[in-house]
């Protein structure tokens, strides 16, 4: 007889537990938990053809393996097939994950335009909204091929036959959250039904070959589950962020069987949808105050492009007696220790200083290559002094004070010269092969000290 057990379930990891708590052993996350009646079916007893299956089970030799290339089908968008690792997989699960609004709809739509004028049949099934809805934006985003077909439903057993029917090449789901299996009892967005709904499509693409997207909402309050219980599932996962007040967005893979994770794609949200950001230093750099104490441009290597951007400081006298220190967009403690730095190995004061520091543009960076512009624009701020604007700094920074090589120097400085930079500052142990023209002044340096010779000479003396 099948006997129903209570469990309760994190809504972020799908951690389970007899009990009901207050915060998850396995995420550290507060309120997360939610009830789930789980079916446990009868025991099934042990067979004695069980027993000759593993007999006749037997493994393959590695090398007896033939393989199929790997079909991909580009997307035409550019951005994103480089963050697929250059197109879709036939039949692969790709997972894109985002905050609720910041443009996942808009983007499934966008890559059904593109695709189907390609003659890729699409159908797109949405649990969120009417077909009024989708055809509105569809006309907004200027949707023409007639290779789209939209379903409302959130059934998977209905869309199981649905899809059967059809034999769509690429299917869309929108969102996992809406979806529901009747094989469970749960509602819909809960951790089994998540999991349960995913396992149901992932053999539906499986065995008929289609490629399938599923939109899957980011929540912080636990309401129902994130797309980071099903991860494990699916072979792609991108995740789409940005700022919802700034207009640009970022996709990121951090998952992915079929390419590199940790590339990137750039989008500008416009009223006619998502646009390509095909320069995004340019994009980042555009508007940034010329000529102003604390601010200056480094550079930063998302995937394989480098991206320039300016990192800011501001440090003003504290009236707190614990000075007030925040750093948005890189990590706080590598601000910390830069700070400990400038005061030991540089020699200047910010005990009774607040300090602020910030990579404009709300992009997140985490790279030690940031470090010596980030220590001069602190450096900047303090003193007052202007950096040239066309100058860049990179290289990493240790606890001496000394500075470290880095990573893809060459092409760094080679992208830096494209967008006309003519002062470049580096660890002395990378400038050896590279080669700039005469107009381009290339220093190497060895020490956060030389920064005073190299970089704050040239700057303007501004009063406050
Ligand atoms: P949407 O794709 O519905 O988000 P999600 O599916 O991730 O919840 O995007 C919604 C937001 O995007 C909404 O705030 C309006 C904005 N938007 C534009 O700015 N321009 C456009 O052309 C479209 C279609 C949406
Ligand atoms: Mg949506």
């Amino acid at each position: 007889m099948a006997k129903n057990k209570t469990v309760f379930v994190c809504n972020e990891c799908g951690y389970e537990s007899s009990k009901w708590m207050g915060q998850c052993l396995g995420c550290e996350e507060w309120n997360t938990f939610v009830e789930e009646v789980k079916i446990v079916g009868p025991k099934v007893p042990k067979k004695v053809s069980g027993q000759l299956q593993y007999r006749e089970a037997k493994p393959t030799k590695l090398k007896d393996i033939t393989t199929n290339k790997t079909i991909r089908t580009e997307t035409g968008i550019g951005e994103l097939d480089r963050v697929l690792g250059g197109g879709i997989v036939e039949g692969s699960l790709i997972l894109v994950g985002g905050d609720p609004g910041i443009g996942k709809s808009t983007l499934l739509l966008q890559i059904c335009e593109s695709l189907g004028n390609n003659n890729k049949k699409i159908l797109y099934i949405s649990g969120e909204e009417s077909l009024h809805q989708i055809k509105l934006r569809g006309a907004r985003l200027g949707v023409k091929t007639d290779n789209i077909q939209l379903y409302t439903q959130t059934n998977t057993d209905i869309i199981e036959k649905v899809v059967m029917n059809e034999k769509p090449d690429i299917l869309m789901i929108d969102s996992i959250q809406t979806m529901y299996s009747d094989a469970i009892t749960s509602v819909p967005g809960s951790v089994s039904q998540v999991r349960e709904v995913t396992a149901h499509l992932m053999r539906l693409a499986k065995q008929l070959n289609i490629a399938t997207f599923i939109v899957g909402h980011v929540t912080k309050d636990g309401a129902i589950a994130g797309p980071r219980v099903l991860e494990h599932m699916v072979d792609t996962v991108l995740y789409f962020e940005g700022d919802k007040n700034a207009s640009y967005r970022i996709l990121r893979a951090v998952k992915n069987r079929f390419g590199s994770t940790n590339e990137m794609g750039i989008f500008e949200m416009c009223n006619k949808g998502l646009k390509e950001v095909l320069n995004p230093s340019e994009y980042m750099l555009s508007g940034r105050p010329i000529n102003e104490a604390g601010s200056l441009v480094v550079c930063g290597i998302e995937g394989s492009r480098p991206i320039f951007v300016e990192v800011q400081a501001l440090v003003a006298y504290s009236s707190f007696n614990m000075p007030r220190r925040t750093v948005t967009g890189t990590d706080y403690n590598r601000i910390m220790m830069l700070i400990a730095v400038i005061e030991r190995k540089y020699g200047l004061s910010l005990v009774d200083s607040d300090c602020y520091v910030n990579i404009a543009g709300g992009i997140k960076m985490n790279e030690p290559s940031l470090d010596l512009g980030l220590s001069a624009a602190i450096i900047s701020s303090i003193i007052n002094k202007s950096i040239e604007p066309d100058m860049v700094i990179m290289g990493e920074v240790g606890l001496t004070g000394e500075v470290r090589g880095i990573t893809f120097a060459e092409s760094r400085v080679k992208e830096a010269l494209k967008l006309g930079f003519k002062s470049i500052v580096l660890p002395k142990i990378n400038i050896k092969d590279i080669k700039v023209p005469e107009d381009v002044k290339l220093m190497g340096i060895n020490h956060i000290n030389e920064l005073k010779r190299y970089v704050f000479n040239s700057g303007r003396i501004r009063e406050t």
